[in-house]
């Protein structure tokens, strides 16, 4: 897998983790994981993965998934909502807990940021990826669909009413909820904000560049605002 900045961050909490626990595998929560983008590369990386995911279907790909890959023993798949996440999994065992596209289209993402720092460990960190209103905005723009674009800058959810979606963020919107769930914000970061407008053409001629040019774009205020997802890495007070 290439390496881009969100596996990066990653990376660098379940290494802390590992050590931590003496060299055992670190548990990952994954939380809304889908079809296992997430949960497999991270068991394949020798994490104890539970995931949390109400979506059937969902969760027989992920499970042909982690068969194919060979790790179907390092993960734990839960069929239920995040609204019942404290019944389904222990309190604050995790070493990091992901929610990646859940936050868009959760009925109420400050419930669910709690349910997730109840399940991080003290010291733990919470990984969120949520889908940045700017960039739908500068997509729309750039196909030519002004009034979808004007609609999803104006709109105090940033969407239009006929996306699946409840949601988008921008940086100030994430922070202030992470924060307010009393987590500490060390990484806030952008995915997506040059690779998602290169042509395809580009796309495919130049993928070791592009990946490298993502990497600095991550961490590149002016580039983060317009990243088509925003990556939180938050720490749970120790
Ligand atoms: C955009 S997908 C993201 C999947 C995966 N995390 C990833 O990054 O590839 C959002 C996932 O959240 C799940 N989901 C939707 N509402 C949920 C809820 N209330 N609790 C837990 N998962 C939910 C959906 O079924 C879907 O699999």
């Amino acid at each position: 897998m290439r390496p881009d900045a969100v596996r990066s961050a990653l990376d660098v909490e379940l290494a802390a983790a590992r050590a931590r626990r003496g060299g055992d595998q670190p548990r990952v929560l994954d939380v809304g994981g889908g079809s296992g983008v997430f949960a497999v590369p991270m068991a394949q990386a020798g994490c104890a993965v539970t995931v949390v995911e109400p979506n059937p279907n969902a969760l027989a790909t992920l499970h042909r998934r982690a068969t194919d890959a060979g790790v179907a023993d390092r993960i734990v798949a839960v069929q239920a909502d995040s609204d019942v996440l404290a019944t389904v999994v222990p309190d604050a065992d995790a070493d990091v807990v992901l929610a990646h596209g859940l936050l868009e289209v959760v009925d109420d993402p400050k419930a669910t940021v709690a349910a997730l720092v109840g399940a991080v460990r003290p010291g733990g960190v919470v990984s969120v990826v949520v889908a940045n209103r700017y960039s739908a905005v500068l997509h729309r723009a750039l196909a030519g669909k002004l009034a979808e674009a004007r609609r999803v800058l104006v709109d105090p959810a940033g969407r239009t009413e006929d996306e699946a979606l409840l949601r988008r963020f921008d940086v100030d919107a994430l922070t202030a909820l992470l924060v307010d769930a009393g987590l500490t914000v060390e990484v806030l970061q952008g995915a997506g904000a040059l690779a998602d407008l290169v042509p395809g053409s580009v796309l495919e001629a130049s993928q070791e560049a592009l990946a490298e040019l993502e990497l600095v774009a991550a961490t590149t205020p002016a580039l983060r605002a317009i990243a088509s997802r925003l990556h939180a890495v938050a720490r749970r007070p120790a």
